[in-house]
């Protein structure tokens, strides 16, 4: 197992209004992995995701990078902030620049890179999320999907250690989506840590190497997606179960277990691999 990266330890948080968003949770985040964050609406993963990067401090408990706890300072946030880049659940709390290329240049400029440096890290994050194309557009000409590619793009040219995103793929067409797996598969690959918040399980089964379940502010299950996202009391509070879950579930219900015939396929993808495999294997035998 790697390092843990991120930390809560009994971490609460409550709203100056008395809502109680996050109570107790422990959990470690360990350097390069994947996890998703799953949980209704109103579970505390917007609130989780802004104690990783410091936005939020908890009422009680603490939060660490590595073994150390954040250092609150003005130092110590700029620091963690170019460590922990988070993008937005909503677009428009994270654009604030006249046009595309402004923006995602922002955050490398203050990390007080040296502007060819900034032109290129801006012009390869906007082409990892296909918006090459509308550098110079006015961002409030943006439609919603191509407003949160551009904040994806400018959280990508931070280089970030880890990549923390809050419903990225809501609002994305179906073939971003698969773009933008791929690029998160590239950055994951190269080493990148990546929390993503979601209510597709279906992307988290197949995506994730773990899943945290939020229920009303508390830590419910956190673990590998092939056992949590198989868990009943999981599957009540998320109100449904992965899909290929279920198909792998029922075909062995008919007697065609997978699991025994050592498959375990988490994406549709693998599924129909899998039954293709079984049912060759049928014929010529
Ligand atoms: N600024 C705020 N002031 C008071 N309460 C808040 C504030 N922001 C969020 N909350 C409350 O905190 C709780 C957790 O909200 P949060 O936004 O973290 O949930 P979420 O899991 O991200 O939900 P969603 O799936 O809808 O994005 C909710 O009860 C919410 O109403
Ligand atoms: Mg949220």
């Amino acid at each position: 197992m790697s390092d843990p990266i991120l930390s809560f330890t009994d971490v609460s948080y409550r709203y100056p209004d008395g809502t109680n968003a996050l109570n107790n949770c422990s959990l470690t985040i360990r350097r390069g992995t994947r996890t998703a964050v799953l949980g209704a609406n109103g579970a505390g993963k917007t609130t989780m995701f802004l104690h990783l990067n410091g936005i939020l401090r908890p009422t009680g408990g603490h939060v660490q990078w590595e073994e150390t706890p954040l250092d609150y300072s003005r130092r110590g946030m700029r620091e963690l902030r170019s460590r922990v880049g988070l993008v937005f659940q909503n677009p428009d709390s994270q654009l604030f620049s006249a046009s595309v290329r402004e923006d995602v240049s922002f955050g490398p400029m203050n990390l007080g890179l040296v502007k060819e440096i900034v032109r290129e890290r801006v012009a390869e994050a906007l082409l990892a999320v296909g918006m090459a194309e509308s550098a110079d557009k006015p961002v409030h000409n943006l439609s919603y999907g191509q407003k949160k590619r551009v904040c994806i793009a400018g959280v990508l040219a931070m280089q970030p250690e880890v990549l923390v995103l809050d419903e990225p793929m809501a609002g994305l067409d179906a073939a971003m989506q698969t773009e933008l797996t791929a690029v998160l598969e590239r950055l994951h690959a190269s080493g990148m840590t990546v929390i993503i918040a979601t209510h597709d399980l279906d992307f988290a089964y197949g995506w994730a190497d773990e899943v945290i379940v939020l229920q009303s502010g508390e830590l419910l299950a956190h673990g590998l997606p092939a056992e949590i996202l198989q868990q009943e009391d999981v599957q009540d509070e998320l109100g449904a179960a992965p899909l290929v879950a279920e198909i792998t579930r029922t075909l062995s219900l008919i007697g065609i277990d997978l699991r025994d015939k050592g498959y375990l396929p988490r994406s549709k993808n693998e599924l129909l691999k899998a039954i293709t495999a079984l049912s060759r294997q049928e014929k010529t035998s």
